[in-house]
């Protein structure tokens, strides 16, 4: 089957060679049913995280052993089923993740790991949903409990974790507050009906946050939720009211900002890590809970998933180029069997 392989660290926009850290490999083979409960999916489509980059870069926390197929989320077609298999029937659209291998044609997971795609949903937007929406709706729900009327600060809003993170935010009833670089994704921000969007290139996000509460009538920030770190968390601080919750989600900027024990003290605040995949170790129940809810909005149309780019595998250093330029307005997609130039800004 054919499969992207990291041959080794390095930076995985450099276009595809046999010198190059990603490969198309079009030997691997075809993986074989490993348990009664195990099930391959052909796969459809697949999503790029900002930590699949990371993980080729050398540079995220998991750090397997080269070669490796690497990707997460993904969604497919089931190809075949173990004979314990329950289910699940040959033909039906599922989604789900795993720590690697899904950059590539097919893949094996054990039916306790599948969701079905519901009818109607777009089967390759589902390959965007279980890492991105996961983490935020188990940060968001299950984690802060945001409520009806609490505020919102969501930072790198239009990227993938962000965008999600804003969508969830308005389904929970919260007033939400989205930080973005840039013209394009401040419209589209806006298009989807948050409160108050604030564009990083353009003034100071601390004034226009207060502006804006002031106008509202809000005292301030109730849950902050920050996959970029650095100085804007830092500079979000200043916003949080008593009580607030701190989501740390990933550090996009490079920098792992302090949070001061002393005013998380003074002001109650509760600072929640949050490592979404290590649910699937500690309480995967939560997962599964969290996925099953999500699908259920995405079927009444409470959360879309918007797909800025999609390639082909042979194209996969685009892909990555596009999330290392902070091009990406919510989601890049590997979309299998699609010819390379035919992708496009959907
Ligand atoms: N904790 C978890 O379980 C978990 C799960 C998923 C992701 N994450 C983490 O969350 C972070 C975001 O992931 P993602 O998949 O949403 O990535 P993404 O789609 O690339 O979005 C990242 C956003 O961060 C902003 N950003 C600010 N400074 C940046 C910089 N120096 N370089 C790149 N982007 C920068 C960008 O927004 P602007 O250009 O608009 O500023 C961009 O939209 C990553 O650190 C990732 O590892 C954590």
């Amino acid at each position: 089957m054919e499969a992207l392989v990291c041959q080794k660290i390095g930076d995985p926009t450099l276009p595809l060679s046999d010198s190059s850290p990603i490969t198309i490999s079009k030997s691997l083979p075809i993986p074989n049913l490993s348990s009664p409960t195990s099930v391959r999916v052909r796969i459809q489509a697949t999503s790029l995280n900002y930590a699949n980059y990371l993980q080729i870069l050398g540079r995220y926390q998991e750090k397997p052993p080269l070669p490796f197929v690497p990707g997460s989320d993904y969604s497919g077609v089931v190809e075949a089923v173990g004979n314990g298999v329950g289910r699940f029937r040959v033909g039906d659209r599922v989604c789900s993740f795993a720590s690697l291998g899904s950059y590539a044609e097919f893949i094996v997971a054990d039916e306790k790991d599948l969701f079905l795609v519901p009818d109607g949903c777009d089967l390759v937007a589902a390959g965007a949903l279980p890492v991105a929406f996961g983490t935020s709706h188990v940060a968001l729900v299950h984690r802060a409990q945001l409520k009806p009327g609490q505020v919102l600060l969501v930072l790198g809003a239009a990227g993938g974790v962000g965008l999600s993170a804003v969508q969830i935010g308005k389904v929970c009833g919260a007033v939400v507050i989205a930080v973005a670089r840039g013209a394009e994704k401040v419209q589209f921000l806006r298009s989807l009906g948050v409160d108050h969007v604030v564009d990083l290139s353009k003034g100071n996000v601390i004034e226009s946050v207060k502006n804006f509460l002031k106008e509202r009538k809000l005292k301030g920030v109730d849950v902050l939720y920050d996959p970029v770190g650095g100085k804007l968390m830092k500079d979000s601080m200043k916003l949080l009211n008593w009580g607030a919750n701190i989501l740390v989600i990933g550090f996009a900027s490079g920098d792992v900002p302090v949070i001061p024990a002393n005013i998380a003290l003074v002001k109650n605040w509760t600072v929640h890590g949050l490592y979404w995949g290590s649910y699937k170790i500690h309480q995967p129940h939560i997962l599964e809970d969290s996925l099953n809810e999500l699908l259920s909005w995405l079927s009444k149309g409470l959360i879309t998933i918007q797909i800025s780019h999609a390639y082909s595998m042979s194209e996969a250093n685009l892909a990555f180029a596009a999330i290392k330029e902070r091009k990406v307005i919510g989601k890049v997609m590997l979309v299998m069997n699609t010819s390379a130039g035919a992708r496009s800004k959907l």
